[in-house]
């Protein structure tokens, strides 16, 4: 059933756990990062697809970016295994509470996508720099699918924080 949008429609009495909510900042430190060190990664591609040799500081740099990305996908691994794991039932995905109905859909589909490109990222990366054909392609546009799930999920938290103010923005806040 459909509810309306209206401010302080439905209070967020679900809490996620403080880990999942370090869990989640971290997560978005190390994207930002990948998005930071991205240059470098290229430049490092295109250099030794052009048989050169890339130049020491970006090929370090691009290291890093790998280095990352694997840490996203583990990161992104456990936070599945805390959502899925029965014992803790009560982390799931919290967005079918505290938001009206086709909100809280939109919410668990962008959610999930975040889960998928994250976890299939270091997927295509790592093949992209063995030089899998096609693989810098896919990582190319799972880049530019990630960026727009980021836009409508910033715009939905400060729907929540300034429009709906229903507390769901501060659940994932929490530091203690
Ligand atoms: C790379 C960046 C981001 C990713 C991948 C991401 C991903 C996620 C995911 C998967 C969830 C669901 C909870 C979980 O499974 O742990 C979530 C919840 C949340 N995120 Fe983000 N997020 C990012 C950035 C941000 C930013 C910049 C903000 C604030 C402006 C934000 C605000 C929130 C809020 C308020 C929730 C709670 C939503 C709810 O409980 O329904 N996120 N995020
Ligand atoms: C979730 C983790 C990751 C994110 C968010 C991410 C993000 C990005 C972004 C934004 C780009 C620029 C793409 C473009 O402009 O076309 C890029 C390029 C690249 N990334 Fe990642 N990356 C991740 C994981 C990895 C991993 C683990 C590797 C392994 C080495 C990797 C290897 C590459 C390579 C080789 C390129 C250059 C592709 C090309 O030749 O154009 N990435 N990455």
């Amino acid at each position: 059933m459909s509810q309306q949008l209206s401010p302080n429609a439905t209070p967020a009495t679900a809490r996620y756990s403080v880990l999942q909510a370090r869990l989640h900042w971290m997560v978005v430190v190390l994207v930002l990062l990948q998005f930071l060190l991205q240059g470098a990664m290229v430049d490092t591609m295109v250099a030794v697809r052009a048989g050169d040799t890339p130049g020491a500081g970006a090929y370090l740099l691009a290291n890093l970016h790998l280095l990352s990305g694997l840490v996203i996908g583990f990161l992104m691994a456990f936070r599945l295994y805390l959502r899925l794991d029965a014992s803790a039932s009560r982390f799931k995905d919290l967005a079918v509470q505290g938001s009206p109905g086709s909100l809280a859909l939109a919410a668990t589909v962008v959610h999930g996508l975040f889960y998928l490109l994250l976890l299939t990222m270091p997927i295509s990366g790592l093949s992209a720099w063995y030089e899998v054909p096609g693989a810098a392609w896919v990582h190319g546009w799972q880049k530019i699918a990630l960026l727009a799930l980021l836009l409508l999920h910033i715009a939905a938290a400060l729907l929540h924080l300034c429009l709906l103010r229903d507390g769901v923005f501060q659940r994932i806040l929490r530091v203690r």
